[in-house]
């Protein structure tokens, strides 16, 4: 789920039908597990997941989410800040499990999504009724009703659903296509090894995983383009499929290469280190061949080399067995899948010097930016999808207001949207803070605003666009002026009007619900 993940053991009552599978460690990833994340670091030492900062300033006009640090992680978001930057086709697309109340940590999403709209994204909100059914036995008729709930609350926080695109996994028949196609590139071993699925895992709950590799892609059916996935970091291993699925999908690999072997990354390293200290014209008729790097790197010493031993040798042997071939690097486009005509239709188009091999072709006057255009052109115009490896970002999660997780099951440790103000005021005046044993003792050392819930819900939410006062917050607490009194009184009554405002607007919302463009009731019964 994306705003609030440790919920689902006491939901359903039931054992997990992955059996938890890494529930248990702070840091492994799971979609269905209890991803409490006590330490954001490792998911980039870990998983490859990026830091958000580092691209913040590629982002036009950055939400407050992003400057705040609470979007921490993503992947591959460049292209999609790219478009955004360049008035490009983008889209943004999430997806709710209708399980309970949509939530503050929800609205974490809700934002992102309609930020991404109104940076010009085509946007995507879905609700992941076939999941909720099968990962966490929902019946329809709750599904019916918090999906609505959901629903009110995105075109309450500013989704347009004119401009955008709203629909249930249940009813999207382009979707479950997509989701029973792919699925033909995926196999049991690998949701083992992702999900720990096991002989028991119930094979709806398989379907519910393509089909939300389908809901990742579906955007791109109108289209290949930048997409991103908003959600929390116990998405990413859906996020990682989905990006393998997209690859597994297309025509073409487009790489750079030398000579005309394959090469794995390591080998085509050490070739790219000689091809360039070396000098073509130190060799008869100024050509480098295939030879000659292998010379010269039999003539390197073993410890400047640096490359293990059988990737030395099985380098060693391409290039021997190449000969005299010359090594002239090119730009690669290997045949994944295409269709005959698409093959050739792929050799007509390549323009200047190319030669065509039995499962590749090799370009010698082609960037390897303007192959992948031309590849993905020549995929769709012959039936392809040319799909983009989709990108995401990642928020934290928010700190329960009781300490420890943020839990739907657990009444006081969220806000839900659907609270009444008064009572979402009483819990944030009872909420833990990060403040000091005495009054004294606070204005002497300061808060610990970094470990404060109340902080929290001032950083994620309260403080809405207004950077000075989240900064004005956490420094008079650090630098004790901010007793916890007063700073919780001031954070429940902000909560309290922005539930009262926001329940105001879900219900001048229902209209535009009713009439947009998606079913309210399942068909479906039980
Ligand atoms: N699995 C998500 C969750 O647990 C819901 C979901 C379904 C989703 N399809 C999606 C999220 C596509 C992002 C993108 O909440
Ligand atoms: Fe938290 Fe406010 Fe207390 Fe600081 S002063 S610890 S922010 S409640």
């Amino acid at each position: 789920m994306t705003g609030d993940e440790p919920v689902e053991e006491s939901e359903s009552g039931e054992p997990l039908a992955d059996g938890g599978a890494a529930g248990a460690d702070d840091v492994a990833l799971d979609p269905w597990g209890s991803s409490a994340v006590s330490d954001y670091r490792k998911l980039f030492e870990e998983f490859g997941i990026e830091e958000f900062d580092e691209l913040l300033e590629e982002v036009p006009n950055p939400h407050y989410l992003m400057r705040r640090g609470v979007i921490f992680g993503h992947r591959d978001y460049r292209p999609v800040a790219e478009a955004l930057r360049k008035g490009e086709d983008a889209a943004v697309l999430s997806g709710f499990m209708p399980t309970g109340d949509p939530h503050i940590g929800h609205k974490l999403v809700f934002d992102e999504i309609i930020w991404h709209q109104q940076q010009g994204a085509d946007a995507y909100g879905l609700i992941a009724d076939l999941e909720a059914n099968s990962a966490r036995g929902m019946s329809w008729d709750e599904i019916d009703e918090h999906a609505r709930d959901y629903l009110l609350s995105l075109l309450a926080l500013g989704f347009d659903p004119d401009e955008g695109t709203l629909y249930r996994q249940s009813t999207n028949r382009e979707v479950q296509d997509l989701a029973f196609e792919i699925g033909a590139d995926a196999n049991f071993s690998e949701f083992q090894a992702i999900y720990g699925f096991d002989g028991e895992t119930d094979v709806s709950h398989m379907q519910s995983v393509v089909t939300q590799m389908a809901d990742i892609l579906y955007p791109q059916l109108e289209g290949a383009k930048p997409t991103v996935i908003p959600v929390g970091p116990d998405q990413d291993p859906h996020v990682r499929l989905a990006r393998d699925l997209a690859e597994r999908t297309r025509f073409f690999k487009v790489s750079k290469a030398y000579a005309s072997f394959e090469l794995d990354p390591d080998e085509h390293e050490l070739v790219a280190d000689f091809h360039e200290k070396l000098d073509p014209a130190d060799f008869d008729d100024d050509a480098l061949r295939c030879v000659h790097v292998a010379e010269a790197i039999e003539e390197t010493p073993l410890e400047e080399l640096a490359v293990p031993a059988d990737t030395l040798s099985s380098v060693l042997t391409k290039l021997e067995e190449a000969g005299m071939e010359p090594v002239r690097p090119r730009t690669r486009f290997f045949d994944r899948r295409a269709t005959d005509e698409a093959f050739d239709a792929l050799i007509d188009a390549i323009d200047g010097e190319k030669r065509v091999y039995e499962n590749h072709v090799d370009a010698f006057e082609l960037e390897v930016g303007e192959a992948e255009e031309l590849a993905r052109e020549v995929e769709v115009e012959n039936g392809g999808y040319g799909f983009r490896p989709p990108s995401s970002i990642y928020h934290r999660f928010m700190t329960g207001l009781t300490g420890g997780k943020m839990s739907s099951s657990v009444p006081a440790s969220h806000i839900s949207l659907l609270d009444d103000p008064e009572k979402g005021y009483d819990k944030v005046k009872s909420a833990t803070t990060g403040g000091r044993e005495t009054a004294e003792e606070q204005r002497e050392k300061g808060g610990k605003a970094d470990e404060c819930p109340v902080y929290e819900l001032y950083a994620y939410l309260l403080a809405g666009d207004d950077d000075e006062f989240a900064k004005r917050v956490y420094d008079e607490c650090v630098g004790g002026e901010r007793l916890c009194g007063d700073c919780k009184e001031q954070a429940a009554q902000l909560m309290k009007e922005f539930l009262e405002e926001h329940q105001e607007k879900r219900a001048e919302v229902e209209e535009l619900l009713e009439e947009a463009d998606i079913e309210l009731e399942s068909p479906r019964k039980t």
